[in-house]
């Protein structure tokens, strides 16, 4: 095991913790910006170390296509390749494939593709995702899974759970690092308690040093999904990183963490920055919206980060859209709004107001009580 989680404080099901990996020392609950081809999209590292990023995603397929595994472990791995010193988490890849490329399809072997680059068809296997994830050398790697989405129902769902557990055994054969990198499983079985439960059991029995929910950022209605998580978290160990993947929005993370999860990605706040939305306590703040053309208040008048300390909204809306530096400045704001909500999280429940922390963004988010 290459890492250490400490719990240093509870509220309830909710936990602070310190998480030692080999290139930082993190406090959960915690945001990762998504940087599929090893950059998060219009910041710099020094801007997101600034903003107080600790772990960023890179992804195995997007990497693998380019610039290759291999030119990346010949440099010295991803760290020194992309000069982060922090922590780095890679997705398998299966996710990626099935997501993007509707071409994917998946057998005992692994998931065929159809090559971006050629057309040719590939195998990812999960011998191979391990192996590639093991030359781009993150802090946390992650199982490859059989992910369906979970408007998929009936016995593909079960095969798929059942097939992530016997390729976590596959995984774990061909983890050679396992002193250096974390080899994260991935808990999968849809909407299903029952399918949840054994697959949880499956996991567990096999000691990994962290484990992930996936299979929930679909099209499930949140009460669905926030029952998914609580059962999950309530069967995992206390004494793990628990890792909610493709999670995502302000209130899902804090209703998650309330359910005793510790980790969250996904492309949300920097994806949603490029169409001009920011995100602020009482939800979001459309930049394109004409009313903005004259607004001389910054994004959030209660944020202290260096664009809203810098610009109006009026100069803002001039740019999103025309000029790159208005996606990269509102993509700024909205990871400085996720990494600020992540030590909120952790601070309320180490200083034991986690309920009040709660009441107070639920009552800007929703002042109606709606
Ligand atoms: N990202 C979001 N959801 C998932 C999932 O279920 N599996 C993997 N590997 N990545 C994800
Ligand atoms: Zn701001």
């Amino acid at each position: 095991m290459a890492l250490r989680f400490e719990i240093l404080g509870r509220f309830n099901r909710a936990r602070a913790s310190r998480l030692t990996l080999p290139h930082y020392v993190c406090q959960t609950p915690l945001f990762m910006p998504v940087g599929t081809q090893g950059t998060i999209k219009g910041l710099t590292n020094s801007q997101l170390e600034e903003i107080g990023c600790q772990i960023i995603l890179g992804n195995t397929y997007h990497l693998e296509l380019r610039p290759s595994s291999g030119l990346i472990d010949e440099l010295g791995g991803l760290h020194k390749f992309m000069n982060w010193s922090r922590g780095l988490l890679t997705d398998s890849g299966g996710f990626q494939m099935v997501s993007l490329l509707h071409l994917a399809d998946i057998t005992e072997k692994g998931v065929t593709f159809q090559s971006p680059v050629d057309g040719k068809p590939m195998l990812l296997t999960p011998e191979e995702s391990i192996q590639i994830q093991n030359r781009i050398g993150a802090d946390i790697i992650m199982a490859l899974d059989d992910v369906v989405g979970t408007t998929v129902t009936g016995p593909r769902i079960e095969a798929a759970m059942y097939r992530t557990l016997r390729w976590i055994d596959r995984c774990i054969e061909a983890h050679k690092r396992p002193n250096e990198q974390n080899l994260f499983g991935i808990v999968q079985g849809g909407l299903d308690p029952v399918l949840r439960d054994i697959c949880v059991k499956g996991l567990v029995e096999r000691n990994l040093p962290g484990y992930a929910i996936g299979g929930l950022s679909g099209g499930e209605s949140k009460e669905l999904f926030w029952r998914v998580v609580a059962q999950c978290t309530a069967a995992l160990p206390e004494d793990k990183p628990r890792y909610v993947m493709g999670v995502g929005y302000p209130l899902d993370i804090v209703v998650c963490s309330a359910l005793g999860a510790d980790m969250y990605d996904c492309v949300y706040p920097t994806r949603t920055a490029r169409f001009g939305t920011a995100l602020i306590p009482e939800g979001v703040l459309k930049l394109k919206h004409k009313a903005m053309a004259d607004d001389t208040r910054p994004i959030d008048p209660s944020c202290a980060c260096m664009v809203c300390k810098t610009y109006t909204r009026a100069y803002i809306h001039c740019l999103v859209t025309k000029e790159a530096m208005g996606s990269q400045l509102v993509s700024y704001h909205n990871v400085y709004y996720m990494m600020k909500l992540s030590r909120d999280l952790h601070t309320s429940i180490v200083e034991q107001r986690f309920p009040l922390f709660v009441c107070d963004f639920l009552q800007k988010m929703f002042p109606k009580g709606d």
